[in-house]
């Protein structure tokens, strides 16, 4: 049998009602927060992403799905978005055309050639925001509340961490970067492999390894803190007495350090932590880069952004769901019932066409089954109301209608149906004359105030 390949995996079921719950909701905040949607390629030349996110990255040194096209070009399937915006948003001349900052949104597949663990795949998809154009810490600041707006609305806020840290200017990397070099030159012999050459090419990225012995020599090394020019000081701690203004809660970790080259100023992770209290890891992470557009050829402009990753983000969601009391179940508002023979279920199908362009959700049950059997999957479907049609009924014109929940049951003509069942499906927010709360004067009245919903459909 043909199996996926290691490190992918198939979203469909649950996890796909959870994933599209989770990328309606996002898509929703990024468009409050002023953000436009695009799409980029999945794939793109090699060397933006070896210029963009850099040589000295795990992700570009060791990651990357690259591939000659048949015109022999070097291909590689993105790693991350952020790059391809960038390159994007030069090509189109936005630094040009558009209002800065430009404010873009994206979400689909990423790949990376990691090592496949929990939470950890190969081919996996990111929901991310970037911000180019302007270098505030205020831009920072409100892509931080973003995210974390983001989280609370998907009832996280109990269980996430925000961790925050300054990679300060160039001028306070140059100087730690001497420092980092200075101290580990005492160790070389003992770091890993990887670590030996992170100290040639980027010494920072040895702040990262997740080695143990590594780990025991990161301790002791110097701190940025101590090398941060007086703007990035400054910058940063703009930055977080307003993210206290704002009452976003987060931690300062000065071992934080991000794995991508881009990074300058700030830099940020959300973590959760499992039902054992354990840090599962970050499920989104982001940061400002100064220099990342000057060189991918643009203008000396700045960005900040972040990415989530949505296995990790459907994860946490499914973990937590009957913690936070939160229902992914599909719901399903009509089950139609056909008894009879082909004849009674193509009715049966019309019916479900029309409900459904009434904006009625419903289903059919194509097989010859026992009725019993019938009810058995409209339940398994969380059906609301049961439609139950036979010969006699076609010829009346009419249909059984039953509450699932109530058991109650009526005859209702072909022509009433659709009035009737928008009534007995749940409207928390209708406000027509059929209710208690109804705002028209007139039963016949056809207008209602502008922003109110109407399930009887006698207002548009
Ligand atoms: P990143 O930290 O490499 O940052 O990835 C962002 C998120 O993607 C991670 O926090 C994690 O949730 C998810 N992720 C990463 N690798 C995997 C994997 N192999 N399997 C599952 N999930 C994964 C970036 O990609 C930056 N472009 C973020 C950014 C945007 N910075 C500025 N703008």
């Amino acid at each position: 049998m043909i199996q996926n390949p290691k490190g992918t995996h198939d979203i469909f079921g649950s996890e796909m009602t959870i994933y599209q719950a989770i990328r309606e909701l996002y898509i929703n905040i990024c468009n409050s927060y002023g953000f436009k949607e695009i799409i980029l390629p999945i794939f793109e030349s090699s060397n933006l992403f070896q210029r963009g996110v850099g040589e000295s990255s795990d992700v570009v040194r060791k990651e990357m799905y690259t591939f000659l096209d048949k015109g022999g070009r070097s291909i590689t399937l993105r790693p991350e978005f952020t790059a391809g915006i960038i390159r994007s948003f030069i090509q189109n001349k936005m630094y040009a055309n558009e209002e800065l900052p430009v404010k873009l949104f994206y979400h689909g597949p990423t790949f990376r050639y990691e090592r496949p663990q929990s939470g950890r795949y190969r081919q996996f998809h990111q929901l991310g925001v970037e911000c180019v154009g302007l270098n505030s810490y205020l831009l920072d600041s409100e892509i931080i509340a973003l995210g974390y707006d983001f989280l609370v609305n998907l009832g996280l806020k109990d269980i996430v961490t925000l961790k925050i840290n300054t990679l300060g200017d160039e001028e306070t990397r140059n100087n730690y970067r001497n420092a980092l070099k200075e101290y580990f030159a005492n160790y070389i012999d003992k770091m890993c492999d990887d670590c030996k050459s992170r100290y040639e090419l980027n010494p920072l990225r040895i702040l990262d390894c997740k080695i143990k012995e590594d780990q025991e020599l990161i301790k002791n090394a110097p701190k940025i803190s101590d090398y941060l020019s007086e703007k990035s000081k400054d910058r940063f701690n703009k930055l977080v007495a307003y993210l206290d203004e704002l009452g976003i809660p987060y931690a300062i970790d000065e071992s934080l350090v991000r794995g991508l080259d881009y990074y300058s100023e700030t830099v940020f992770e959300f973590h959760v932590k499992n039902n054992d209290e354990i840090d599962i890891g970050a499920i989104g992470a982001g940061g400002h880069y100064s220099s990342l557009v000057k060189e991918l050829d643009g203008p000396d402009m700045h960005g900040v952004g972040f990415s989530f990753g949505a296995e990790r983000l459907i994860s946490v969601v499914k973990d937590n769901s009957e913690k936070l009391g939160l229902n992914f179940d599909d719901q399903l508002a009509v089950y139609i019932m056909p008894l009879g023979n082909d004849k009674v279920r193509e009715e049966a199908l019309s019916i479900a066409i029309a409900l459904r362009q009434s904006g009625i959700p419903s289903q059919i049950c194509y097989e010859e089954v026992k009725i019993n059997n019938m009810f058995k999957r409209a339940e398994r479907k969380n059906a609301l109301i049961g439609i139950i049609i036979g010969e006699d009924e076609i010829k009346k014109e009419e249909v059984q209608v039953k509450n699932l929940s109530t058991k109650e049951q009526i005859a209702v003509s072909y022509e009433s149906l659709v009035d009737t069942l928008f009534e007995m499906l749940p409207h928390d927010d209708c406000h027509c004359h059929d209710h208690d709360d109804c705002c028209c004067s007139d039963e016949n009245e056809s207008e209602v105030g502008e922003s109110e919903k109407c399930c009887c459909h006698h207002h548009k």
